[in-house]
């Protein structure tokens, strides 16, 4: 045979692998979430995500150290509320002393230079499990937007570097940004979950923060995972109205998204490697059926291959941990 190319050539050791890859993965693409319970030095395993906790603030102050020393400069802030503050106003969400309030404060005084994202839906305050007010069967868009918008700047005044709303009602990006702007919060930072589909893969997530929906489901708001353009449509309008960082959820059933998202705006693209993402690595993991640190490694790569600068995961620490080695 004589070959004009032979593709193999850079393939042929790891050192020519190295020069010639594509794509990096480092610490600092990570956004580590981190769930918050009340007490003191509770850590708590969440029945489907096995090896992630739900911690006390105190013992969340120590992993947060541990996650900067590994590189990560990013956590993103959930927070388990008591069954008893939780209402359909989310009144507990507004609360300048709640739990997300507090847990911003901890971790800005213990670590000043990580950065502080925070979870802004009202699903973990609602009694009804949504992500907006209730009214008959309806999840109403407006009232629900007034109340993000106030809930943004508590965590704003606490001390937030980004909130990142979750919830998809219209209008709440732009919301948001006048609200920071009205009370002085000009360094304050939207990261958008932008293209957050209604997906069966945030079903672990529900249950680190008892925050499943008590009835029917978030089709009105998320969306049908059966479309495209509409994605780029929601994240268009919300870089016009302010948004940061734009996010697209989950992540590894949408790779698509992510490279369309990622090839239409001038903003970083996030991609959330959801809950379900994470059990069906630890399941098939646990059984022996998938090596977990190089499918860990696999999965997080092709996330940032198809377009995502950073990515939200619960491997977070784990895939850090595999980098530095
Ligand atoms: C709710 C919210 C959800 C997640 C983040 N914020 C769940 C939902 O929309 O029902 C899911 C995260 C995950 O599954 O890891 N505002």
């Amino acid at each position: 045979m004589h070959l004009i190319r032979r593709n193999r050539i850079l393939r042929q050791t790891p050192a020519i692998r190295a020069m010639v890859a594509e794509t990096i993965l480092k610490p600092a693409d990570f956004i580590a979430p981190l769930f918050v319970t009340e007490g003191k030095g509770v850590r708590e395993e969440i029945s489907s995500m096995k090896g992630y906790y739900r911690m006390s603030i105190d013992l969340t102050l120590v992993e947060v150290k541990e996650l900067w020393a590994l590189g990560i400069r990013c956590v993103l802030l959930f927070i388990k509320c008591d069954d008893d503050r939780k209402d359909n106003k989310g009144t507990e969400a507004l609360n300048p002393d709640g739990l997300m309030q507090r847990t911003i404060k901890a971790i800005k005084n213990a670590l000043p230079e990580m950065v502080v994202m925070t979870d802004v839906a009202l699903d973990p305050f609602s009694t009804f499990g949504h992500d907006g007010i209730v009214e008959g069967q309806e999840i109403v868009n407006d009232p629900t937007v007034e109340v993000l918008a106030k809930m943004s700047v508590s965590h704003a005044q606490a001390g937030a570097d980004f909130v990142a709303p979750s919830d998809m009602m219209d209008g709440r990006i732009l919301a948001i940004r006048e609200a920071l702007e009205d009370s002085g919060f000009t360094r304050t930072g939207i990261m958008a979950y932008s293209a957050k589909y209604a997906s069966c893969f945030y079903g672990p997530f529900r249950d680190a923060l008892d925050s499943a929906p008590g009835f029917g489901d978030k089709k009105t708001y998320q969306m049908d995972y059966a479309n495209r353009v509409e994605a780029v449509k929601e994240t268009l309008m919300d870089v016009e109205e302010g948004a940061d960082i734009v996010m697209v959820k989950p992540a590894m059933a949408y790779l698509d998204i992510i490279r369309e998202i990622r090839n239409s705006v001038d903003v970083p693209v996030s991609a959330y490697h959801v809950s379900g993402e994470y059990a069906m690595i630890k399941a098939a993991s646990a059984m022996g059926w998938l090596d977990e640190n190089k499918a860990v490694l696999e999965s997080l790569t092709s996330i940032r291959r198809a377009g995502a600068d950073l990515i939200a995961t619960y491997y977070a620490k784990h895939a850090a941990q595999l980098l530095n080695k």
